[in-house]
């Protein structure tokens, strides 16, 4: 069966293509529209559906509308409930209750020749709890699903046996630690439902000196939920305007949340593991991309393994919802091949919209040679190659790279990308060299979801992607699924002794991921890297005038 799965209504719009159980594409629709997180998650734009992401799968398949079998839409307004029944102060929430119900009406205009009476809602936790469950190389898992809400919920804990979903607990709202999380961002200056990963970055630099009064309004409930009871933010720190400097009482906040987080989470997962003796805990929601909470489970919840789906947020959900979906109508599922399920070129077409952009390219015999030269020669390089990510992080297919044993090029990428100095940025390893550098999360890591330490004689090596808490959140290439990159790794160590390179995404700040050639180029025209590499070809940063 052809399942197209669409998430909406509330975070990280996005499409993705099931068929016969394989996953097939999946992209944001943020990389279309150039329009970061797609639209802001409030009810206003609950409307707005992934319509070029959703055109995208379906072209990159070949198949028109009219032979999907079932649209499968990552939330369900008949298990929605009035916001002030939830204990929410959300008083425009039921247009999304009213946008939800129509959405089969939005789709059917939005991607002609669809049938309406082909949408199906799925439950927004069952579609995370999918992305995770029927995503992961387990057939047999627990799953935790945590994020800000979903219908009337925010959280559900349960298993996968079989492919089927066996739910064991859901924690009704207005009780939420992603919306505490969320909450905690907007007090400490940043942007809400977005800039969390700002908060868990801050938190390293802080003690978690509240702990105290966040466990009294904070706690797990012993049944397997959890209660967040109001918290008076403003008589512990007081609210940071996002143009004023942060201080120890910012980051002191940041750290106490982030250890209660971690406290809350053990509960619950200490719970669902005593319900199933499980060995294997999968992770989604948009809480499991808190990398740190995520060692954190890692190494204290008793489970074996922990895999976290790569999009975690809600653009998972339109996975999750399809390979829900899929199951349903009898198709057996199998696991996510990777997080690369976006868009991507040939050489031929790479040429073309080089030669088209009038830039001068070579096509070296070796490209990651050329571009180990570069990162030794501590040059920051763009690369573009395959296709594009799924989910927020770059994991070697639109990233910037750059020469880790330089401690000035954490400052000089964080300028390259305007962000702020207090973000680290992350190491990417050779798999069969990360035991010996990194340690405590688990090892390989593919999808670049969990914090490790980095042993104590690396961290002099590689002072650039060590975190102000002698942490880095590693990303793991294995040669036999990433020939390419793994390729520039050994260069760059026979050249520098180094088997790591620093990966951020690459955008540039407050811009999604450069998904396509017009924004690689774009991104290498406006900031200072020294190389673009897009597919076989080079583009190489001109001398600046004067210097030549
Ligand atoms: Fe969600």
């Amino acid at each position: 069966m052809k399942i197209l799965g669409v998430n909406a209504l509330f975070h990280d719009p996005a499409a993705a293509l099931v068929i016969d159980g394989e996953t097939v594409a999946a992209a944001e629709e943020e990389r279309f529209s150039r329009r970061k997180h797609g639209h802001r998650p409030v009810p206003f734009a609950a409307w707005e559906l992934p319509e070029l992401a959703a055109r995208w799968c379906l072209e990159h398949a070949g198949l028109d509308i009219s032979e999907i079998d079932a649209v499968a839409y990552s939330y369900d307004p008949a298990l929605a409930r009035p916001a002030d029944e939830l204990g929410l102060d959300d008083p425009w929430d039921h247009l999304r209750q009213t946008y939800a119900r129509r959405a089969p009406g939005f789709l059917a205009t939005a991607l002609p020749g669809l049938d309406p009476a082909d949408v199906r809602f799925v439950p927004h936790h069952v579609a995370h709890a999918a992305s995770a469950g029927l995503a992961a190389p387990h057939e047999t898992c627990d799953v935790l699903v945590l994020d800000g809400r979903g219908e009337s919920a925010s959280h559900l804990a349960g298993r996968y046996d079989g492919g089927e979903l066996e739910v064991l607990r859901t924690q009704e709202l207005p009780h939420s630690l992603g919306l505490l999380y969320e909450t905690v961002t907007e007090h400490l200056g940043f942007l809400r439902s977005s800039d969390e990963y700002k908060v868990m970055a801050l938190a390293s630099y802080g003690r978690p000196r509240f702990l105290d009064e966040l466990r009294r309004t904070v706690y797990p409930t012993g049944d397997g939920g959890f209660r967040t009871e109001p918290v008076d933010w403003q008589s512990l720190v007081k609210q940071r305007r996002p143009d004023e400097p942060w201080t120890s009482d910012h980051a002191d906040l940041a750290a106490s949340v982030q250890h209660r987080l971690e406290e809350v989470l053990l509960d619950l997962a200490g719970w669902l593991r005593g319900r199933t003796r499980g060995s294997v805990l999968t992770l989604a929601g948009g809480v499991a991309l808190n990398c740190v909470a995520n060692t954190r489970l890692f190494t204290d919840s008793g489970y074996d393994q922990v895999w976290v789906q790569p999009a975690a947020g809600d653009a998972g959900t339109a996975l999750g919802g399809a390979l829900h979906v899929a199951r349903a109508v009898g198709d057996t599922t199998s696991p996510m091949p990777g997080a690369d399920l976006g868009r991507g070129w040939s050489d031929d077409d790479l040429e073309a919209a080089l030669t088209t952009a009038r830039v001068p390219f070579e096509r070296p015999r070796d490209v990651a040679e050329a571009v180990a030269e570069c990162l030794a020669d501590n040059g920051v390089v763009a690369w573009f190659q395959g296709r594009s990510e799924y989910g927020p992080r770059a994991l070697g297919r639109r990233s910037l790279l750059a020469h880790p044993g330089h401690e000035k090029n954490l400052e000089r990428l964080n300028d390259v990308k305007g962000r702020e100095q207090f973000r680290p940025v992350a190491p990417m390893v050779l798999a069969d060299r990360a035991p010996a550098i990194f340690g405590r999360g688990p090892l390989p890591s593919r999808y670049m979801l969990f914090v490790h330490d980095v042993d104590a004689g690396w961290r002099d090596r590689i002072p650039a992607v060590v975190h102000v808490d002698g942490t880095a959140r590693v990303q793991t290439v294995d040669a036999e699924d990433e020939p390419l990159m793994a390729r520039v790794l050994r260069g760059f160590e026979r050249r520098t002794g180094l088997p790591v390179v620093i990966n951020t995404s690459l955008n540039t700040a407050g811009r999604p991921m450069v998904d396509d050639p017009r924004d690689a180029l774009e991104c290498f025209g406006s900031a200072p890297v020294d190389l673009l590499a897009i597919g076989p070809f080079v583009v190489r940063r001109a001398a600046p005038r004067g210097t030549a």
